[in-house]
């Protein structure tokens, strides 16, 4: 899988899954533009990347504001002249959001889920189709998660807006296959990326956990990396509209047991 010639944008490329997407295609010859409202972290991975021998640009970016999203997709023709791949990924919970029923709700939480979660995804392949619309060519992926096809529990805002990803990627991908343009998303399941370790330092939780995933782990950022990879290549050319889940089995089963 390479990557020679092609120039992509990670948002929330700074850390976990964006980073290791960034490494990947960069490490494979593509030119990544890191995208990440923290600007320390977007210029530390880049950096990571050129030590790597690679190509890198950060760029601060907060995916809920439309300006710093046109500016990433703006970087990459001025500077590059195209734009092969976008990662639609960024998220963080609210400052101050907890887990709660859906009757128990706040309003400010749910506008910010629906604000980074979904509007900064559909801003963020809005702004890409401009360009991938006048090259006949392009592949866009989105982070969804498995809570977009599941409910969690006290987690209602999250499952609705990873939900929206998911049928978002299937109407671009319909709309956009017949120009060349593919549109796939990733449903992780529980992957160990700064903030899961943060919430699971509890080795008892974190054993409890394993015995539920048939591969009695967590998934690794690389390991979800590669699939948006493979997405974001040439060897999926014939792949779009789909939600590849990557999560060690978690929720394979029917829980039906004979
Ligand atoms: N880790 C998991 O278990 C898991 C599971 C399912 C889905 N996901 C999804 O994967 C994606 C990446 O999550 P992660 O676990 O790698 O998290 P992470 O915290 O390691 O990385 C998220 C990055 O997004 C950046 N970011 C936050 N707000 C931003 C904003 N407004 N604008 C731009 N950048 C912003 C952060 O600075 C950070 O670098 C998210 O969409 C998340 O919902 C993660």
């Amino acid at each position: 899988m390479r990557f020679d010639g092609k120039v992509g944008i990670v948002t929330g490329g700074a850390s976990g899954i964006g980073r290791a997407t960034a490494v990947g295609f960069a490490r494979r010859g593509g030119v990544v533009i890191v995208a990440d409202h923290s600007e320390r972290g977007a210029r530390a991975v880049a950096e990571e990347i050129a030590g790597l021998g690679g190509k890198a640009e950060p760029i601060k970016t907060d995916v809920t504001k439309e300006a710093d999203i046109q500016a990433a997709v703006a970087l990459a023709r001025k500077q590059f002249g195209r734009l092969d791949f976008i990662h639609n990924n960024a998220y963080a919970f609210g400052k101050g959001w907890e887990p709660a029923l859906a009757g128990d709700f706040k309003d400010e939480f749910w506008d910010h889920a629906i604000n980074i979660g979904l509007t900064a995804v559909f801003r963020g392949t809005r702004a890409a189709l401009a360009v991938m619309r006048e090259q006949g060519s392009g592949s866009i992926v989105n982070t969804a998660s498995i809570s977009g096809l599941f409910a969690d529990y006290k987690n209602s805002a999250y499952n609705a807006v990873k939900a929206g990803v998911i049928n978002f990627t299937r109407a671009v991908a319909q709309e956009y296959g017949p120009m060349g343009i593919r549109a796939n998303c990733v449903c992780p399941g529980v992957i160990a990326t700064p903030p899961v370790v943060q919430m699971t330092t509890d080795p008892e939780r974190r054993k409890r956990f394993a015995q539920k995933v048939p591969l009695r782990r967590m998934g690794q950022p690389e390991e979800l990396a590669n699939v948006v990879l493979f997405l974001a290549s040439d060897l999926s050319s014939y792949v779009t509209g789909a939600a590849y889940v990557c999560d060690g089995g978690l929720t394979l089963s029917s829980r039906v047991e004979l």
